[in-house]
């Protein structure tokens, strides 16, 4: 049996907060990690672009071995992973699987909220898609889900601008213009994996009685289900607790800023797609 390493894609260091609670979930598994920084961020790009990158990242993946890849990107998995899902794979290999992230948020956030008003909080693209509303829908169709887009907040996190006066100002600016929409939000869903990296910031600007959640620990769960429902791909997973890193972006950046966003000293290494 060839078992090989689990892939984990984001358009740049977004991933690696999902992929931590991946490694914590799962500690035995193998993960390959790809951040696409050479050409994030994703979130203002058109669909077709998205689709292009993202399916570029999923062939290198499976051309690595793998056979289940997780993009741990909600743009990607807004605006790809249906395709790729559905006319792609059919094409590719029928035995691989690509799995997103919008899913799995979407089967459990409405447990968060006890009053029934959630806000949504990503990028353009995963907003725009309306992808968070019409899967939370399926689950929780009473559900009162407000969504914010947040186009500069990628932007701070890959800069590193997490302590500064823009991030305040684009932080309370994203904020309140949510709470304008509804005033009753006692819930809110980092929907974008580099936001949790602005969470101090958010708490800072948001009021205290809202809960903020992060989605690492809901996808590393759902993965561990999945793997536990799908023995046939579990078994396909090497489990050697090996971890490898691969950036389009600049390998000495990646590697010197990648550690703020894994919790962990890392070493990459470089790739052109
Ligand atoms: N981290 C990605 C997400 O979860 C988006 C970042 C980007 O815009 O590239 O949506």
């Amino acid at each position: 049996m060839d078992k090989q390493p689990i892939g984990v894609f984001d358009s740049g260091y977004g991933g690696l907060t999902i992929l931590k609670e991946f490694v914590k979930e799962l500690p035995s598994y193998d993960f390959l990690y790809l951040g696409d920084n050479a050409r994030s961020p994703y979130g203002e790009k058109d669909f077709d672009t998205v689709y292009e990158y993202t399916l570029q990242a999923v062939k290198w993946f499976f051309d690595q071995g793998c056979h289940l890849v997780i993009l741990a990107c909600n743009t990607a998995s807004a605006k790809a992973l249906r395709t790729i899902q559905q006319k792609d794979l059919p094409y590719i290999d029928t035995t691989k699987r690509v799995l997103g992230v919008i899913r799995p948020t979407s089967e459990v956030i409405g447990i968060y909220s006890e009053n029934g008003h959630v806000g949504v909080m990503g990028t353009m693209g995963t907003v725009i898609s309306n992808s968070y509303l019409i899967e939370i829908a399926k689950f929780f169709p009473d559900l009162k889900v407000t969504q914010q887009a947040c186009p500069e907040w990628v932007s701070l996190v890959e800069n590193h601008l997490f302590n500064t006066k823009e991030a305040d100002y684009w932080v309370e600016k994203y904020i309140k213009e949510l709470l304008q929409k509804d005033e009753n939000i006692d819930t809110v869903l980092l929907a974008c994996t580099h936001y949790p990296l602005l969470l101090e910031k958010i708490q800072q600007f948001m009021p205290k009685q809202v809960r903020i959640i992060s989605q690492g620990k809901i996808i590393a769960k759902s993965l561990n289900e999945y793997l536990t429902n799908h023995p046939e791909i579990d078994d396909q997973c090497s489990k050697n607790q090996e971890l490898s890193f691969y950036t389009t972006g600049d390998l000495t950046d990646f590697n010197n800023h990648a550690s703020v966003f894994f919790g962990s000293p890392l070493e990459a290494k470089g790739l052109f797609l």
